[in-house]
């Protein structure tokens, strides 16, 4: 297999909406209506259905997993890079999905189970981060943006040059995603996980 068809392997497993299936499928209306019309797991959530949101959660972390270990096993002579490529390859169809016309999610699911499998030591680090900033103030972007722009710092710092520049890389791309949050951030609106108010737009 060649770089380019991981690549494209990687796009395609990583632009699997599952947010929009699985919402679509068990009856809890059409994600693109409703909150934040995001297709991720912060926005299942607000459907009230909690088991459609965590398996959207782990499904969208395993695309990215499952990209980096489609790396391994198919190019291993091309190592962390190939890993690191394959992977962002998943986040960036997360993205922007062919599927949904490119208009696809924020990256941090995804990104995250890219990071596990990247080298866990550097998951671990984003999701500390990520589960703690959302445990401490209940705002799921704000944990979702910290935990991605921890993750190249962690990379760094446990050795893994290649993997810190694709992450930095990546971190880019989910604040970006994110700009609507970042604004409501700043104007005070941004909604918080299980408040009242949880339904921007
Ligand atoms: O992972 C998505 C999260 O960071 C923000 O989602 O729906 O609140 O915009 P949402």
């Amino acid at each position: 297999m060649t770089i380019y068809l991981l690549i494209l392997a990687g796009y395609l497993l990583g632009s699997i909406p599952f947010g929009v299936i699985l919402t679509r499928l068990f009856g809890a209306g059409d994600l693109r209506q409703i909150g934040s019309g995001n297709i991720g797991a912060t926005n299942v959530l607000r459907t009230g259905r909690k088991e459609l949101a965590a398996a959207t959660l782990i499904l969208d972390g395993a695309k990215g997993a499952v990209a980096v270990l489609l790396a391994r096993h198919l190019v291993p002579e091309l190592g962390d890079h190939a890993a690191m490529i394959a992977g962002a390859a998943a986040v960036i169809g997360h993205c922007y999905p062919v599927w949904l016309k490119f208009r696809g999610g924020k990256g941090v699911a995804t990104l995250l189970g890219l990071a596990l499998a990247l080298a866990w030591p550097i998951g671990l680090v984003f999701a500390v981060v990520w589960l703690g900033t959302v445990l401490l103030l209940r705002i799921s972007s704000l944990g979702g943006m910290l935990g991605a722009v921890s993750a190249p710092i962690a990379a760094l710092a446990f050795g893994h040059p290649v993997y810190a520049i694709g992450l930095a890389g990546l971190a880019v791309i989910i604040l970006w995603r994110h700009r609507e949050n970042i604004a409501r951030l700043r104007a005070g609106t941004e909604p918080r996980v299980g408040g009242k108010k949880d339904a921007p737009k």
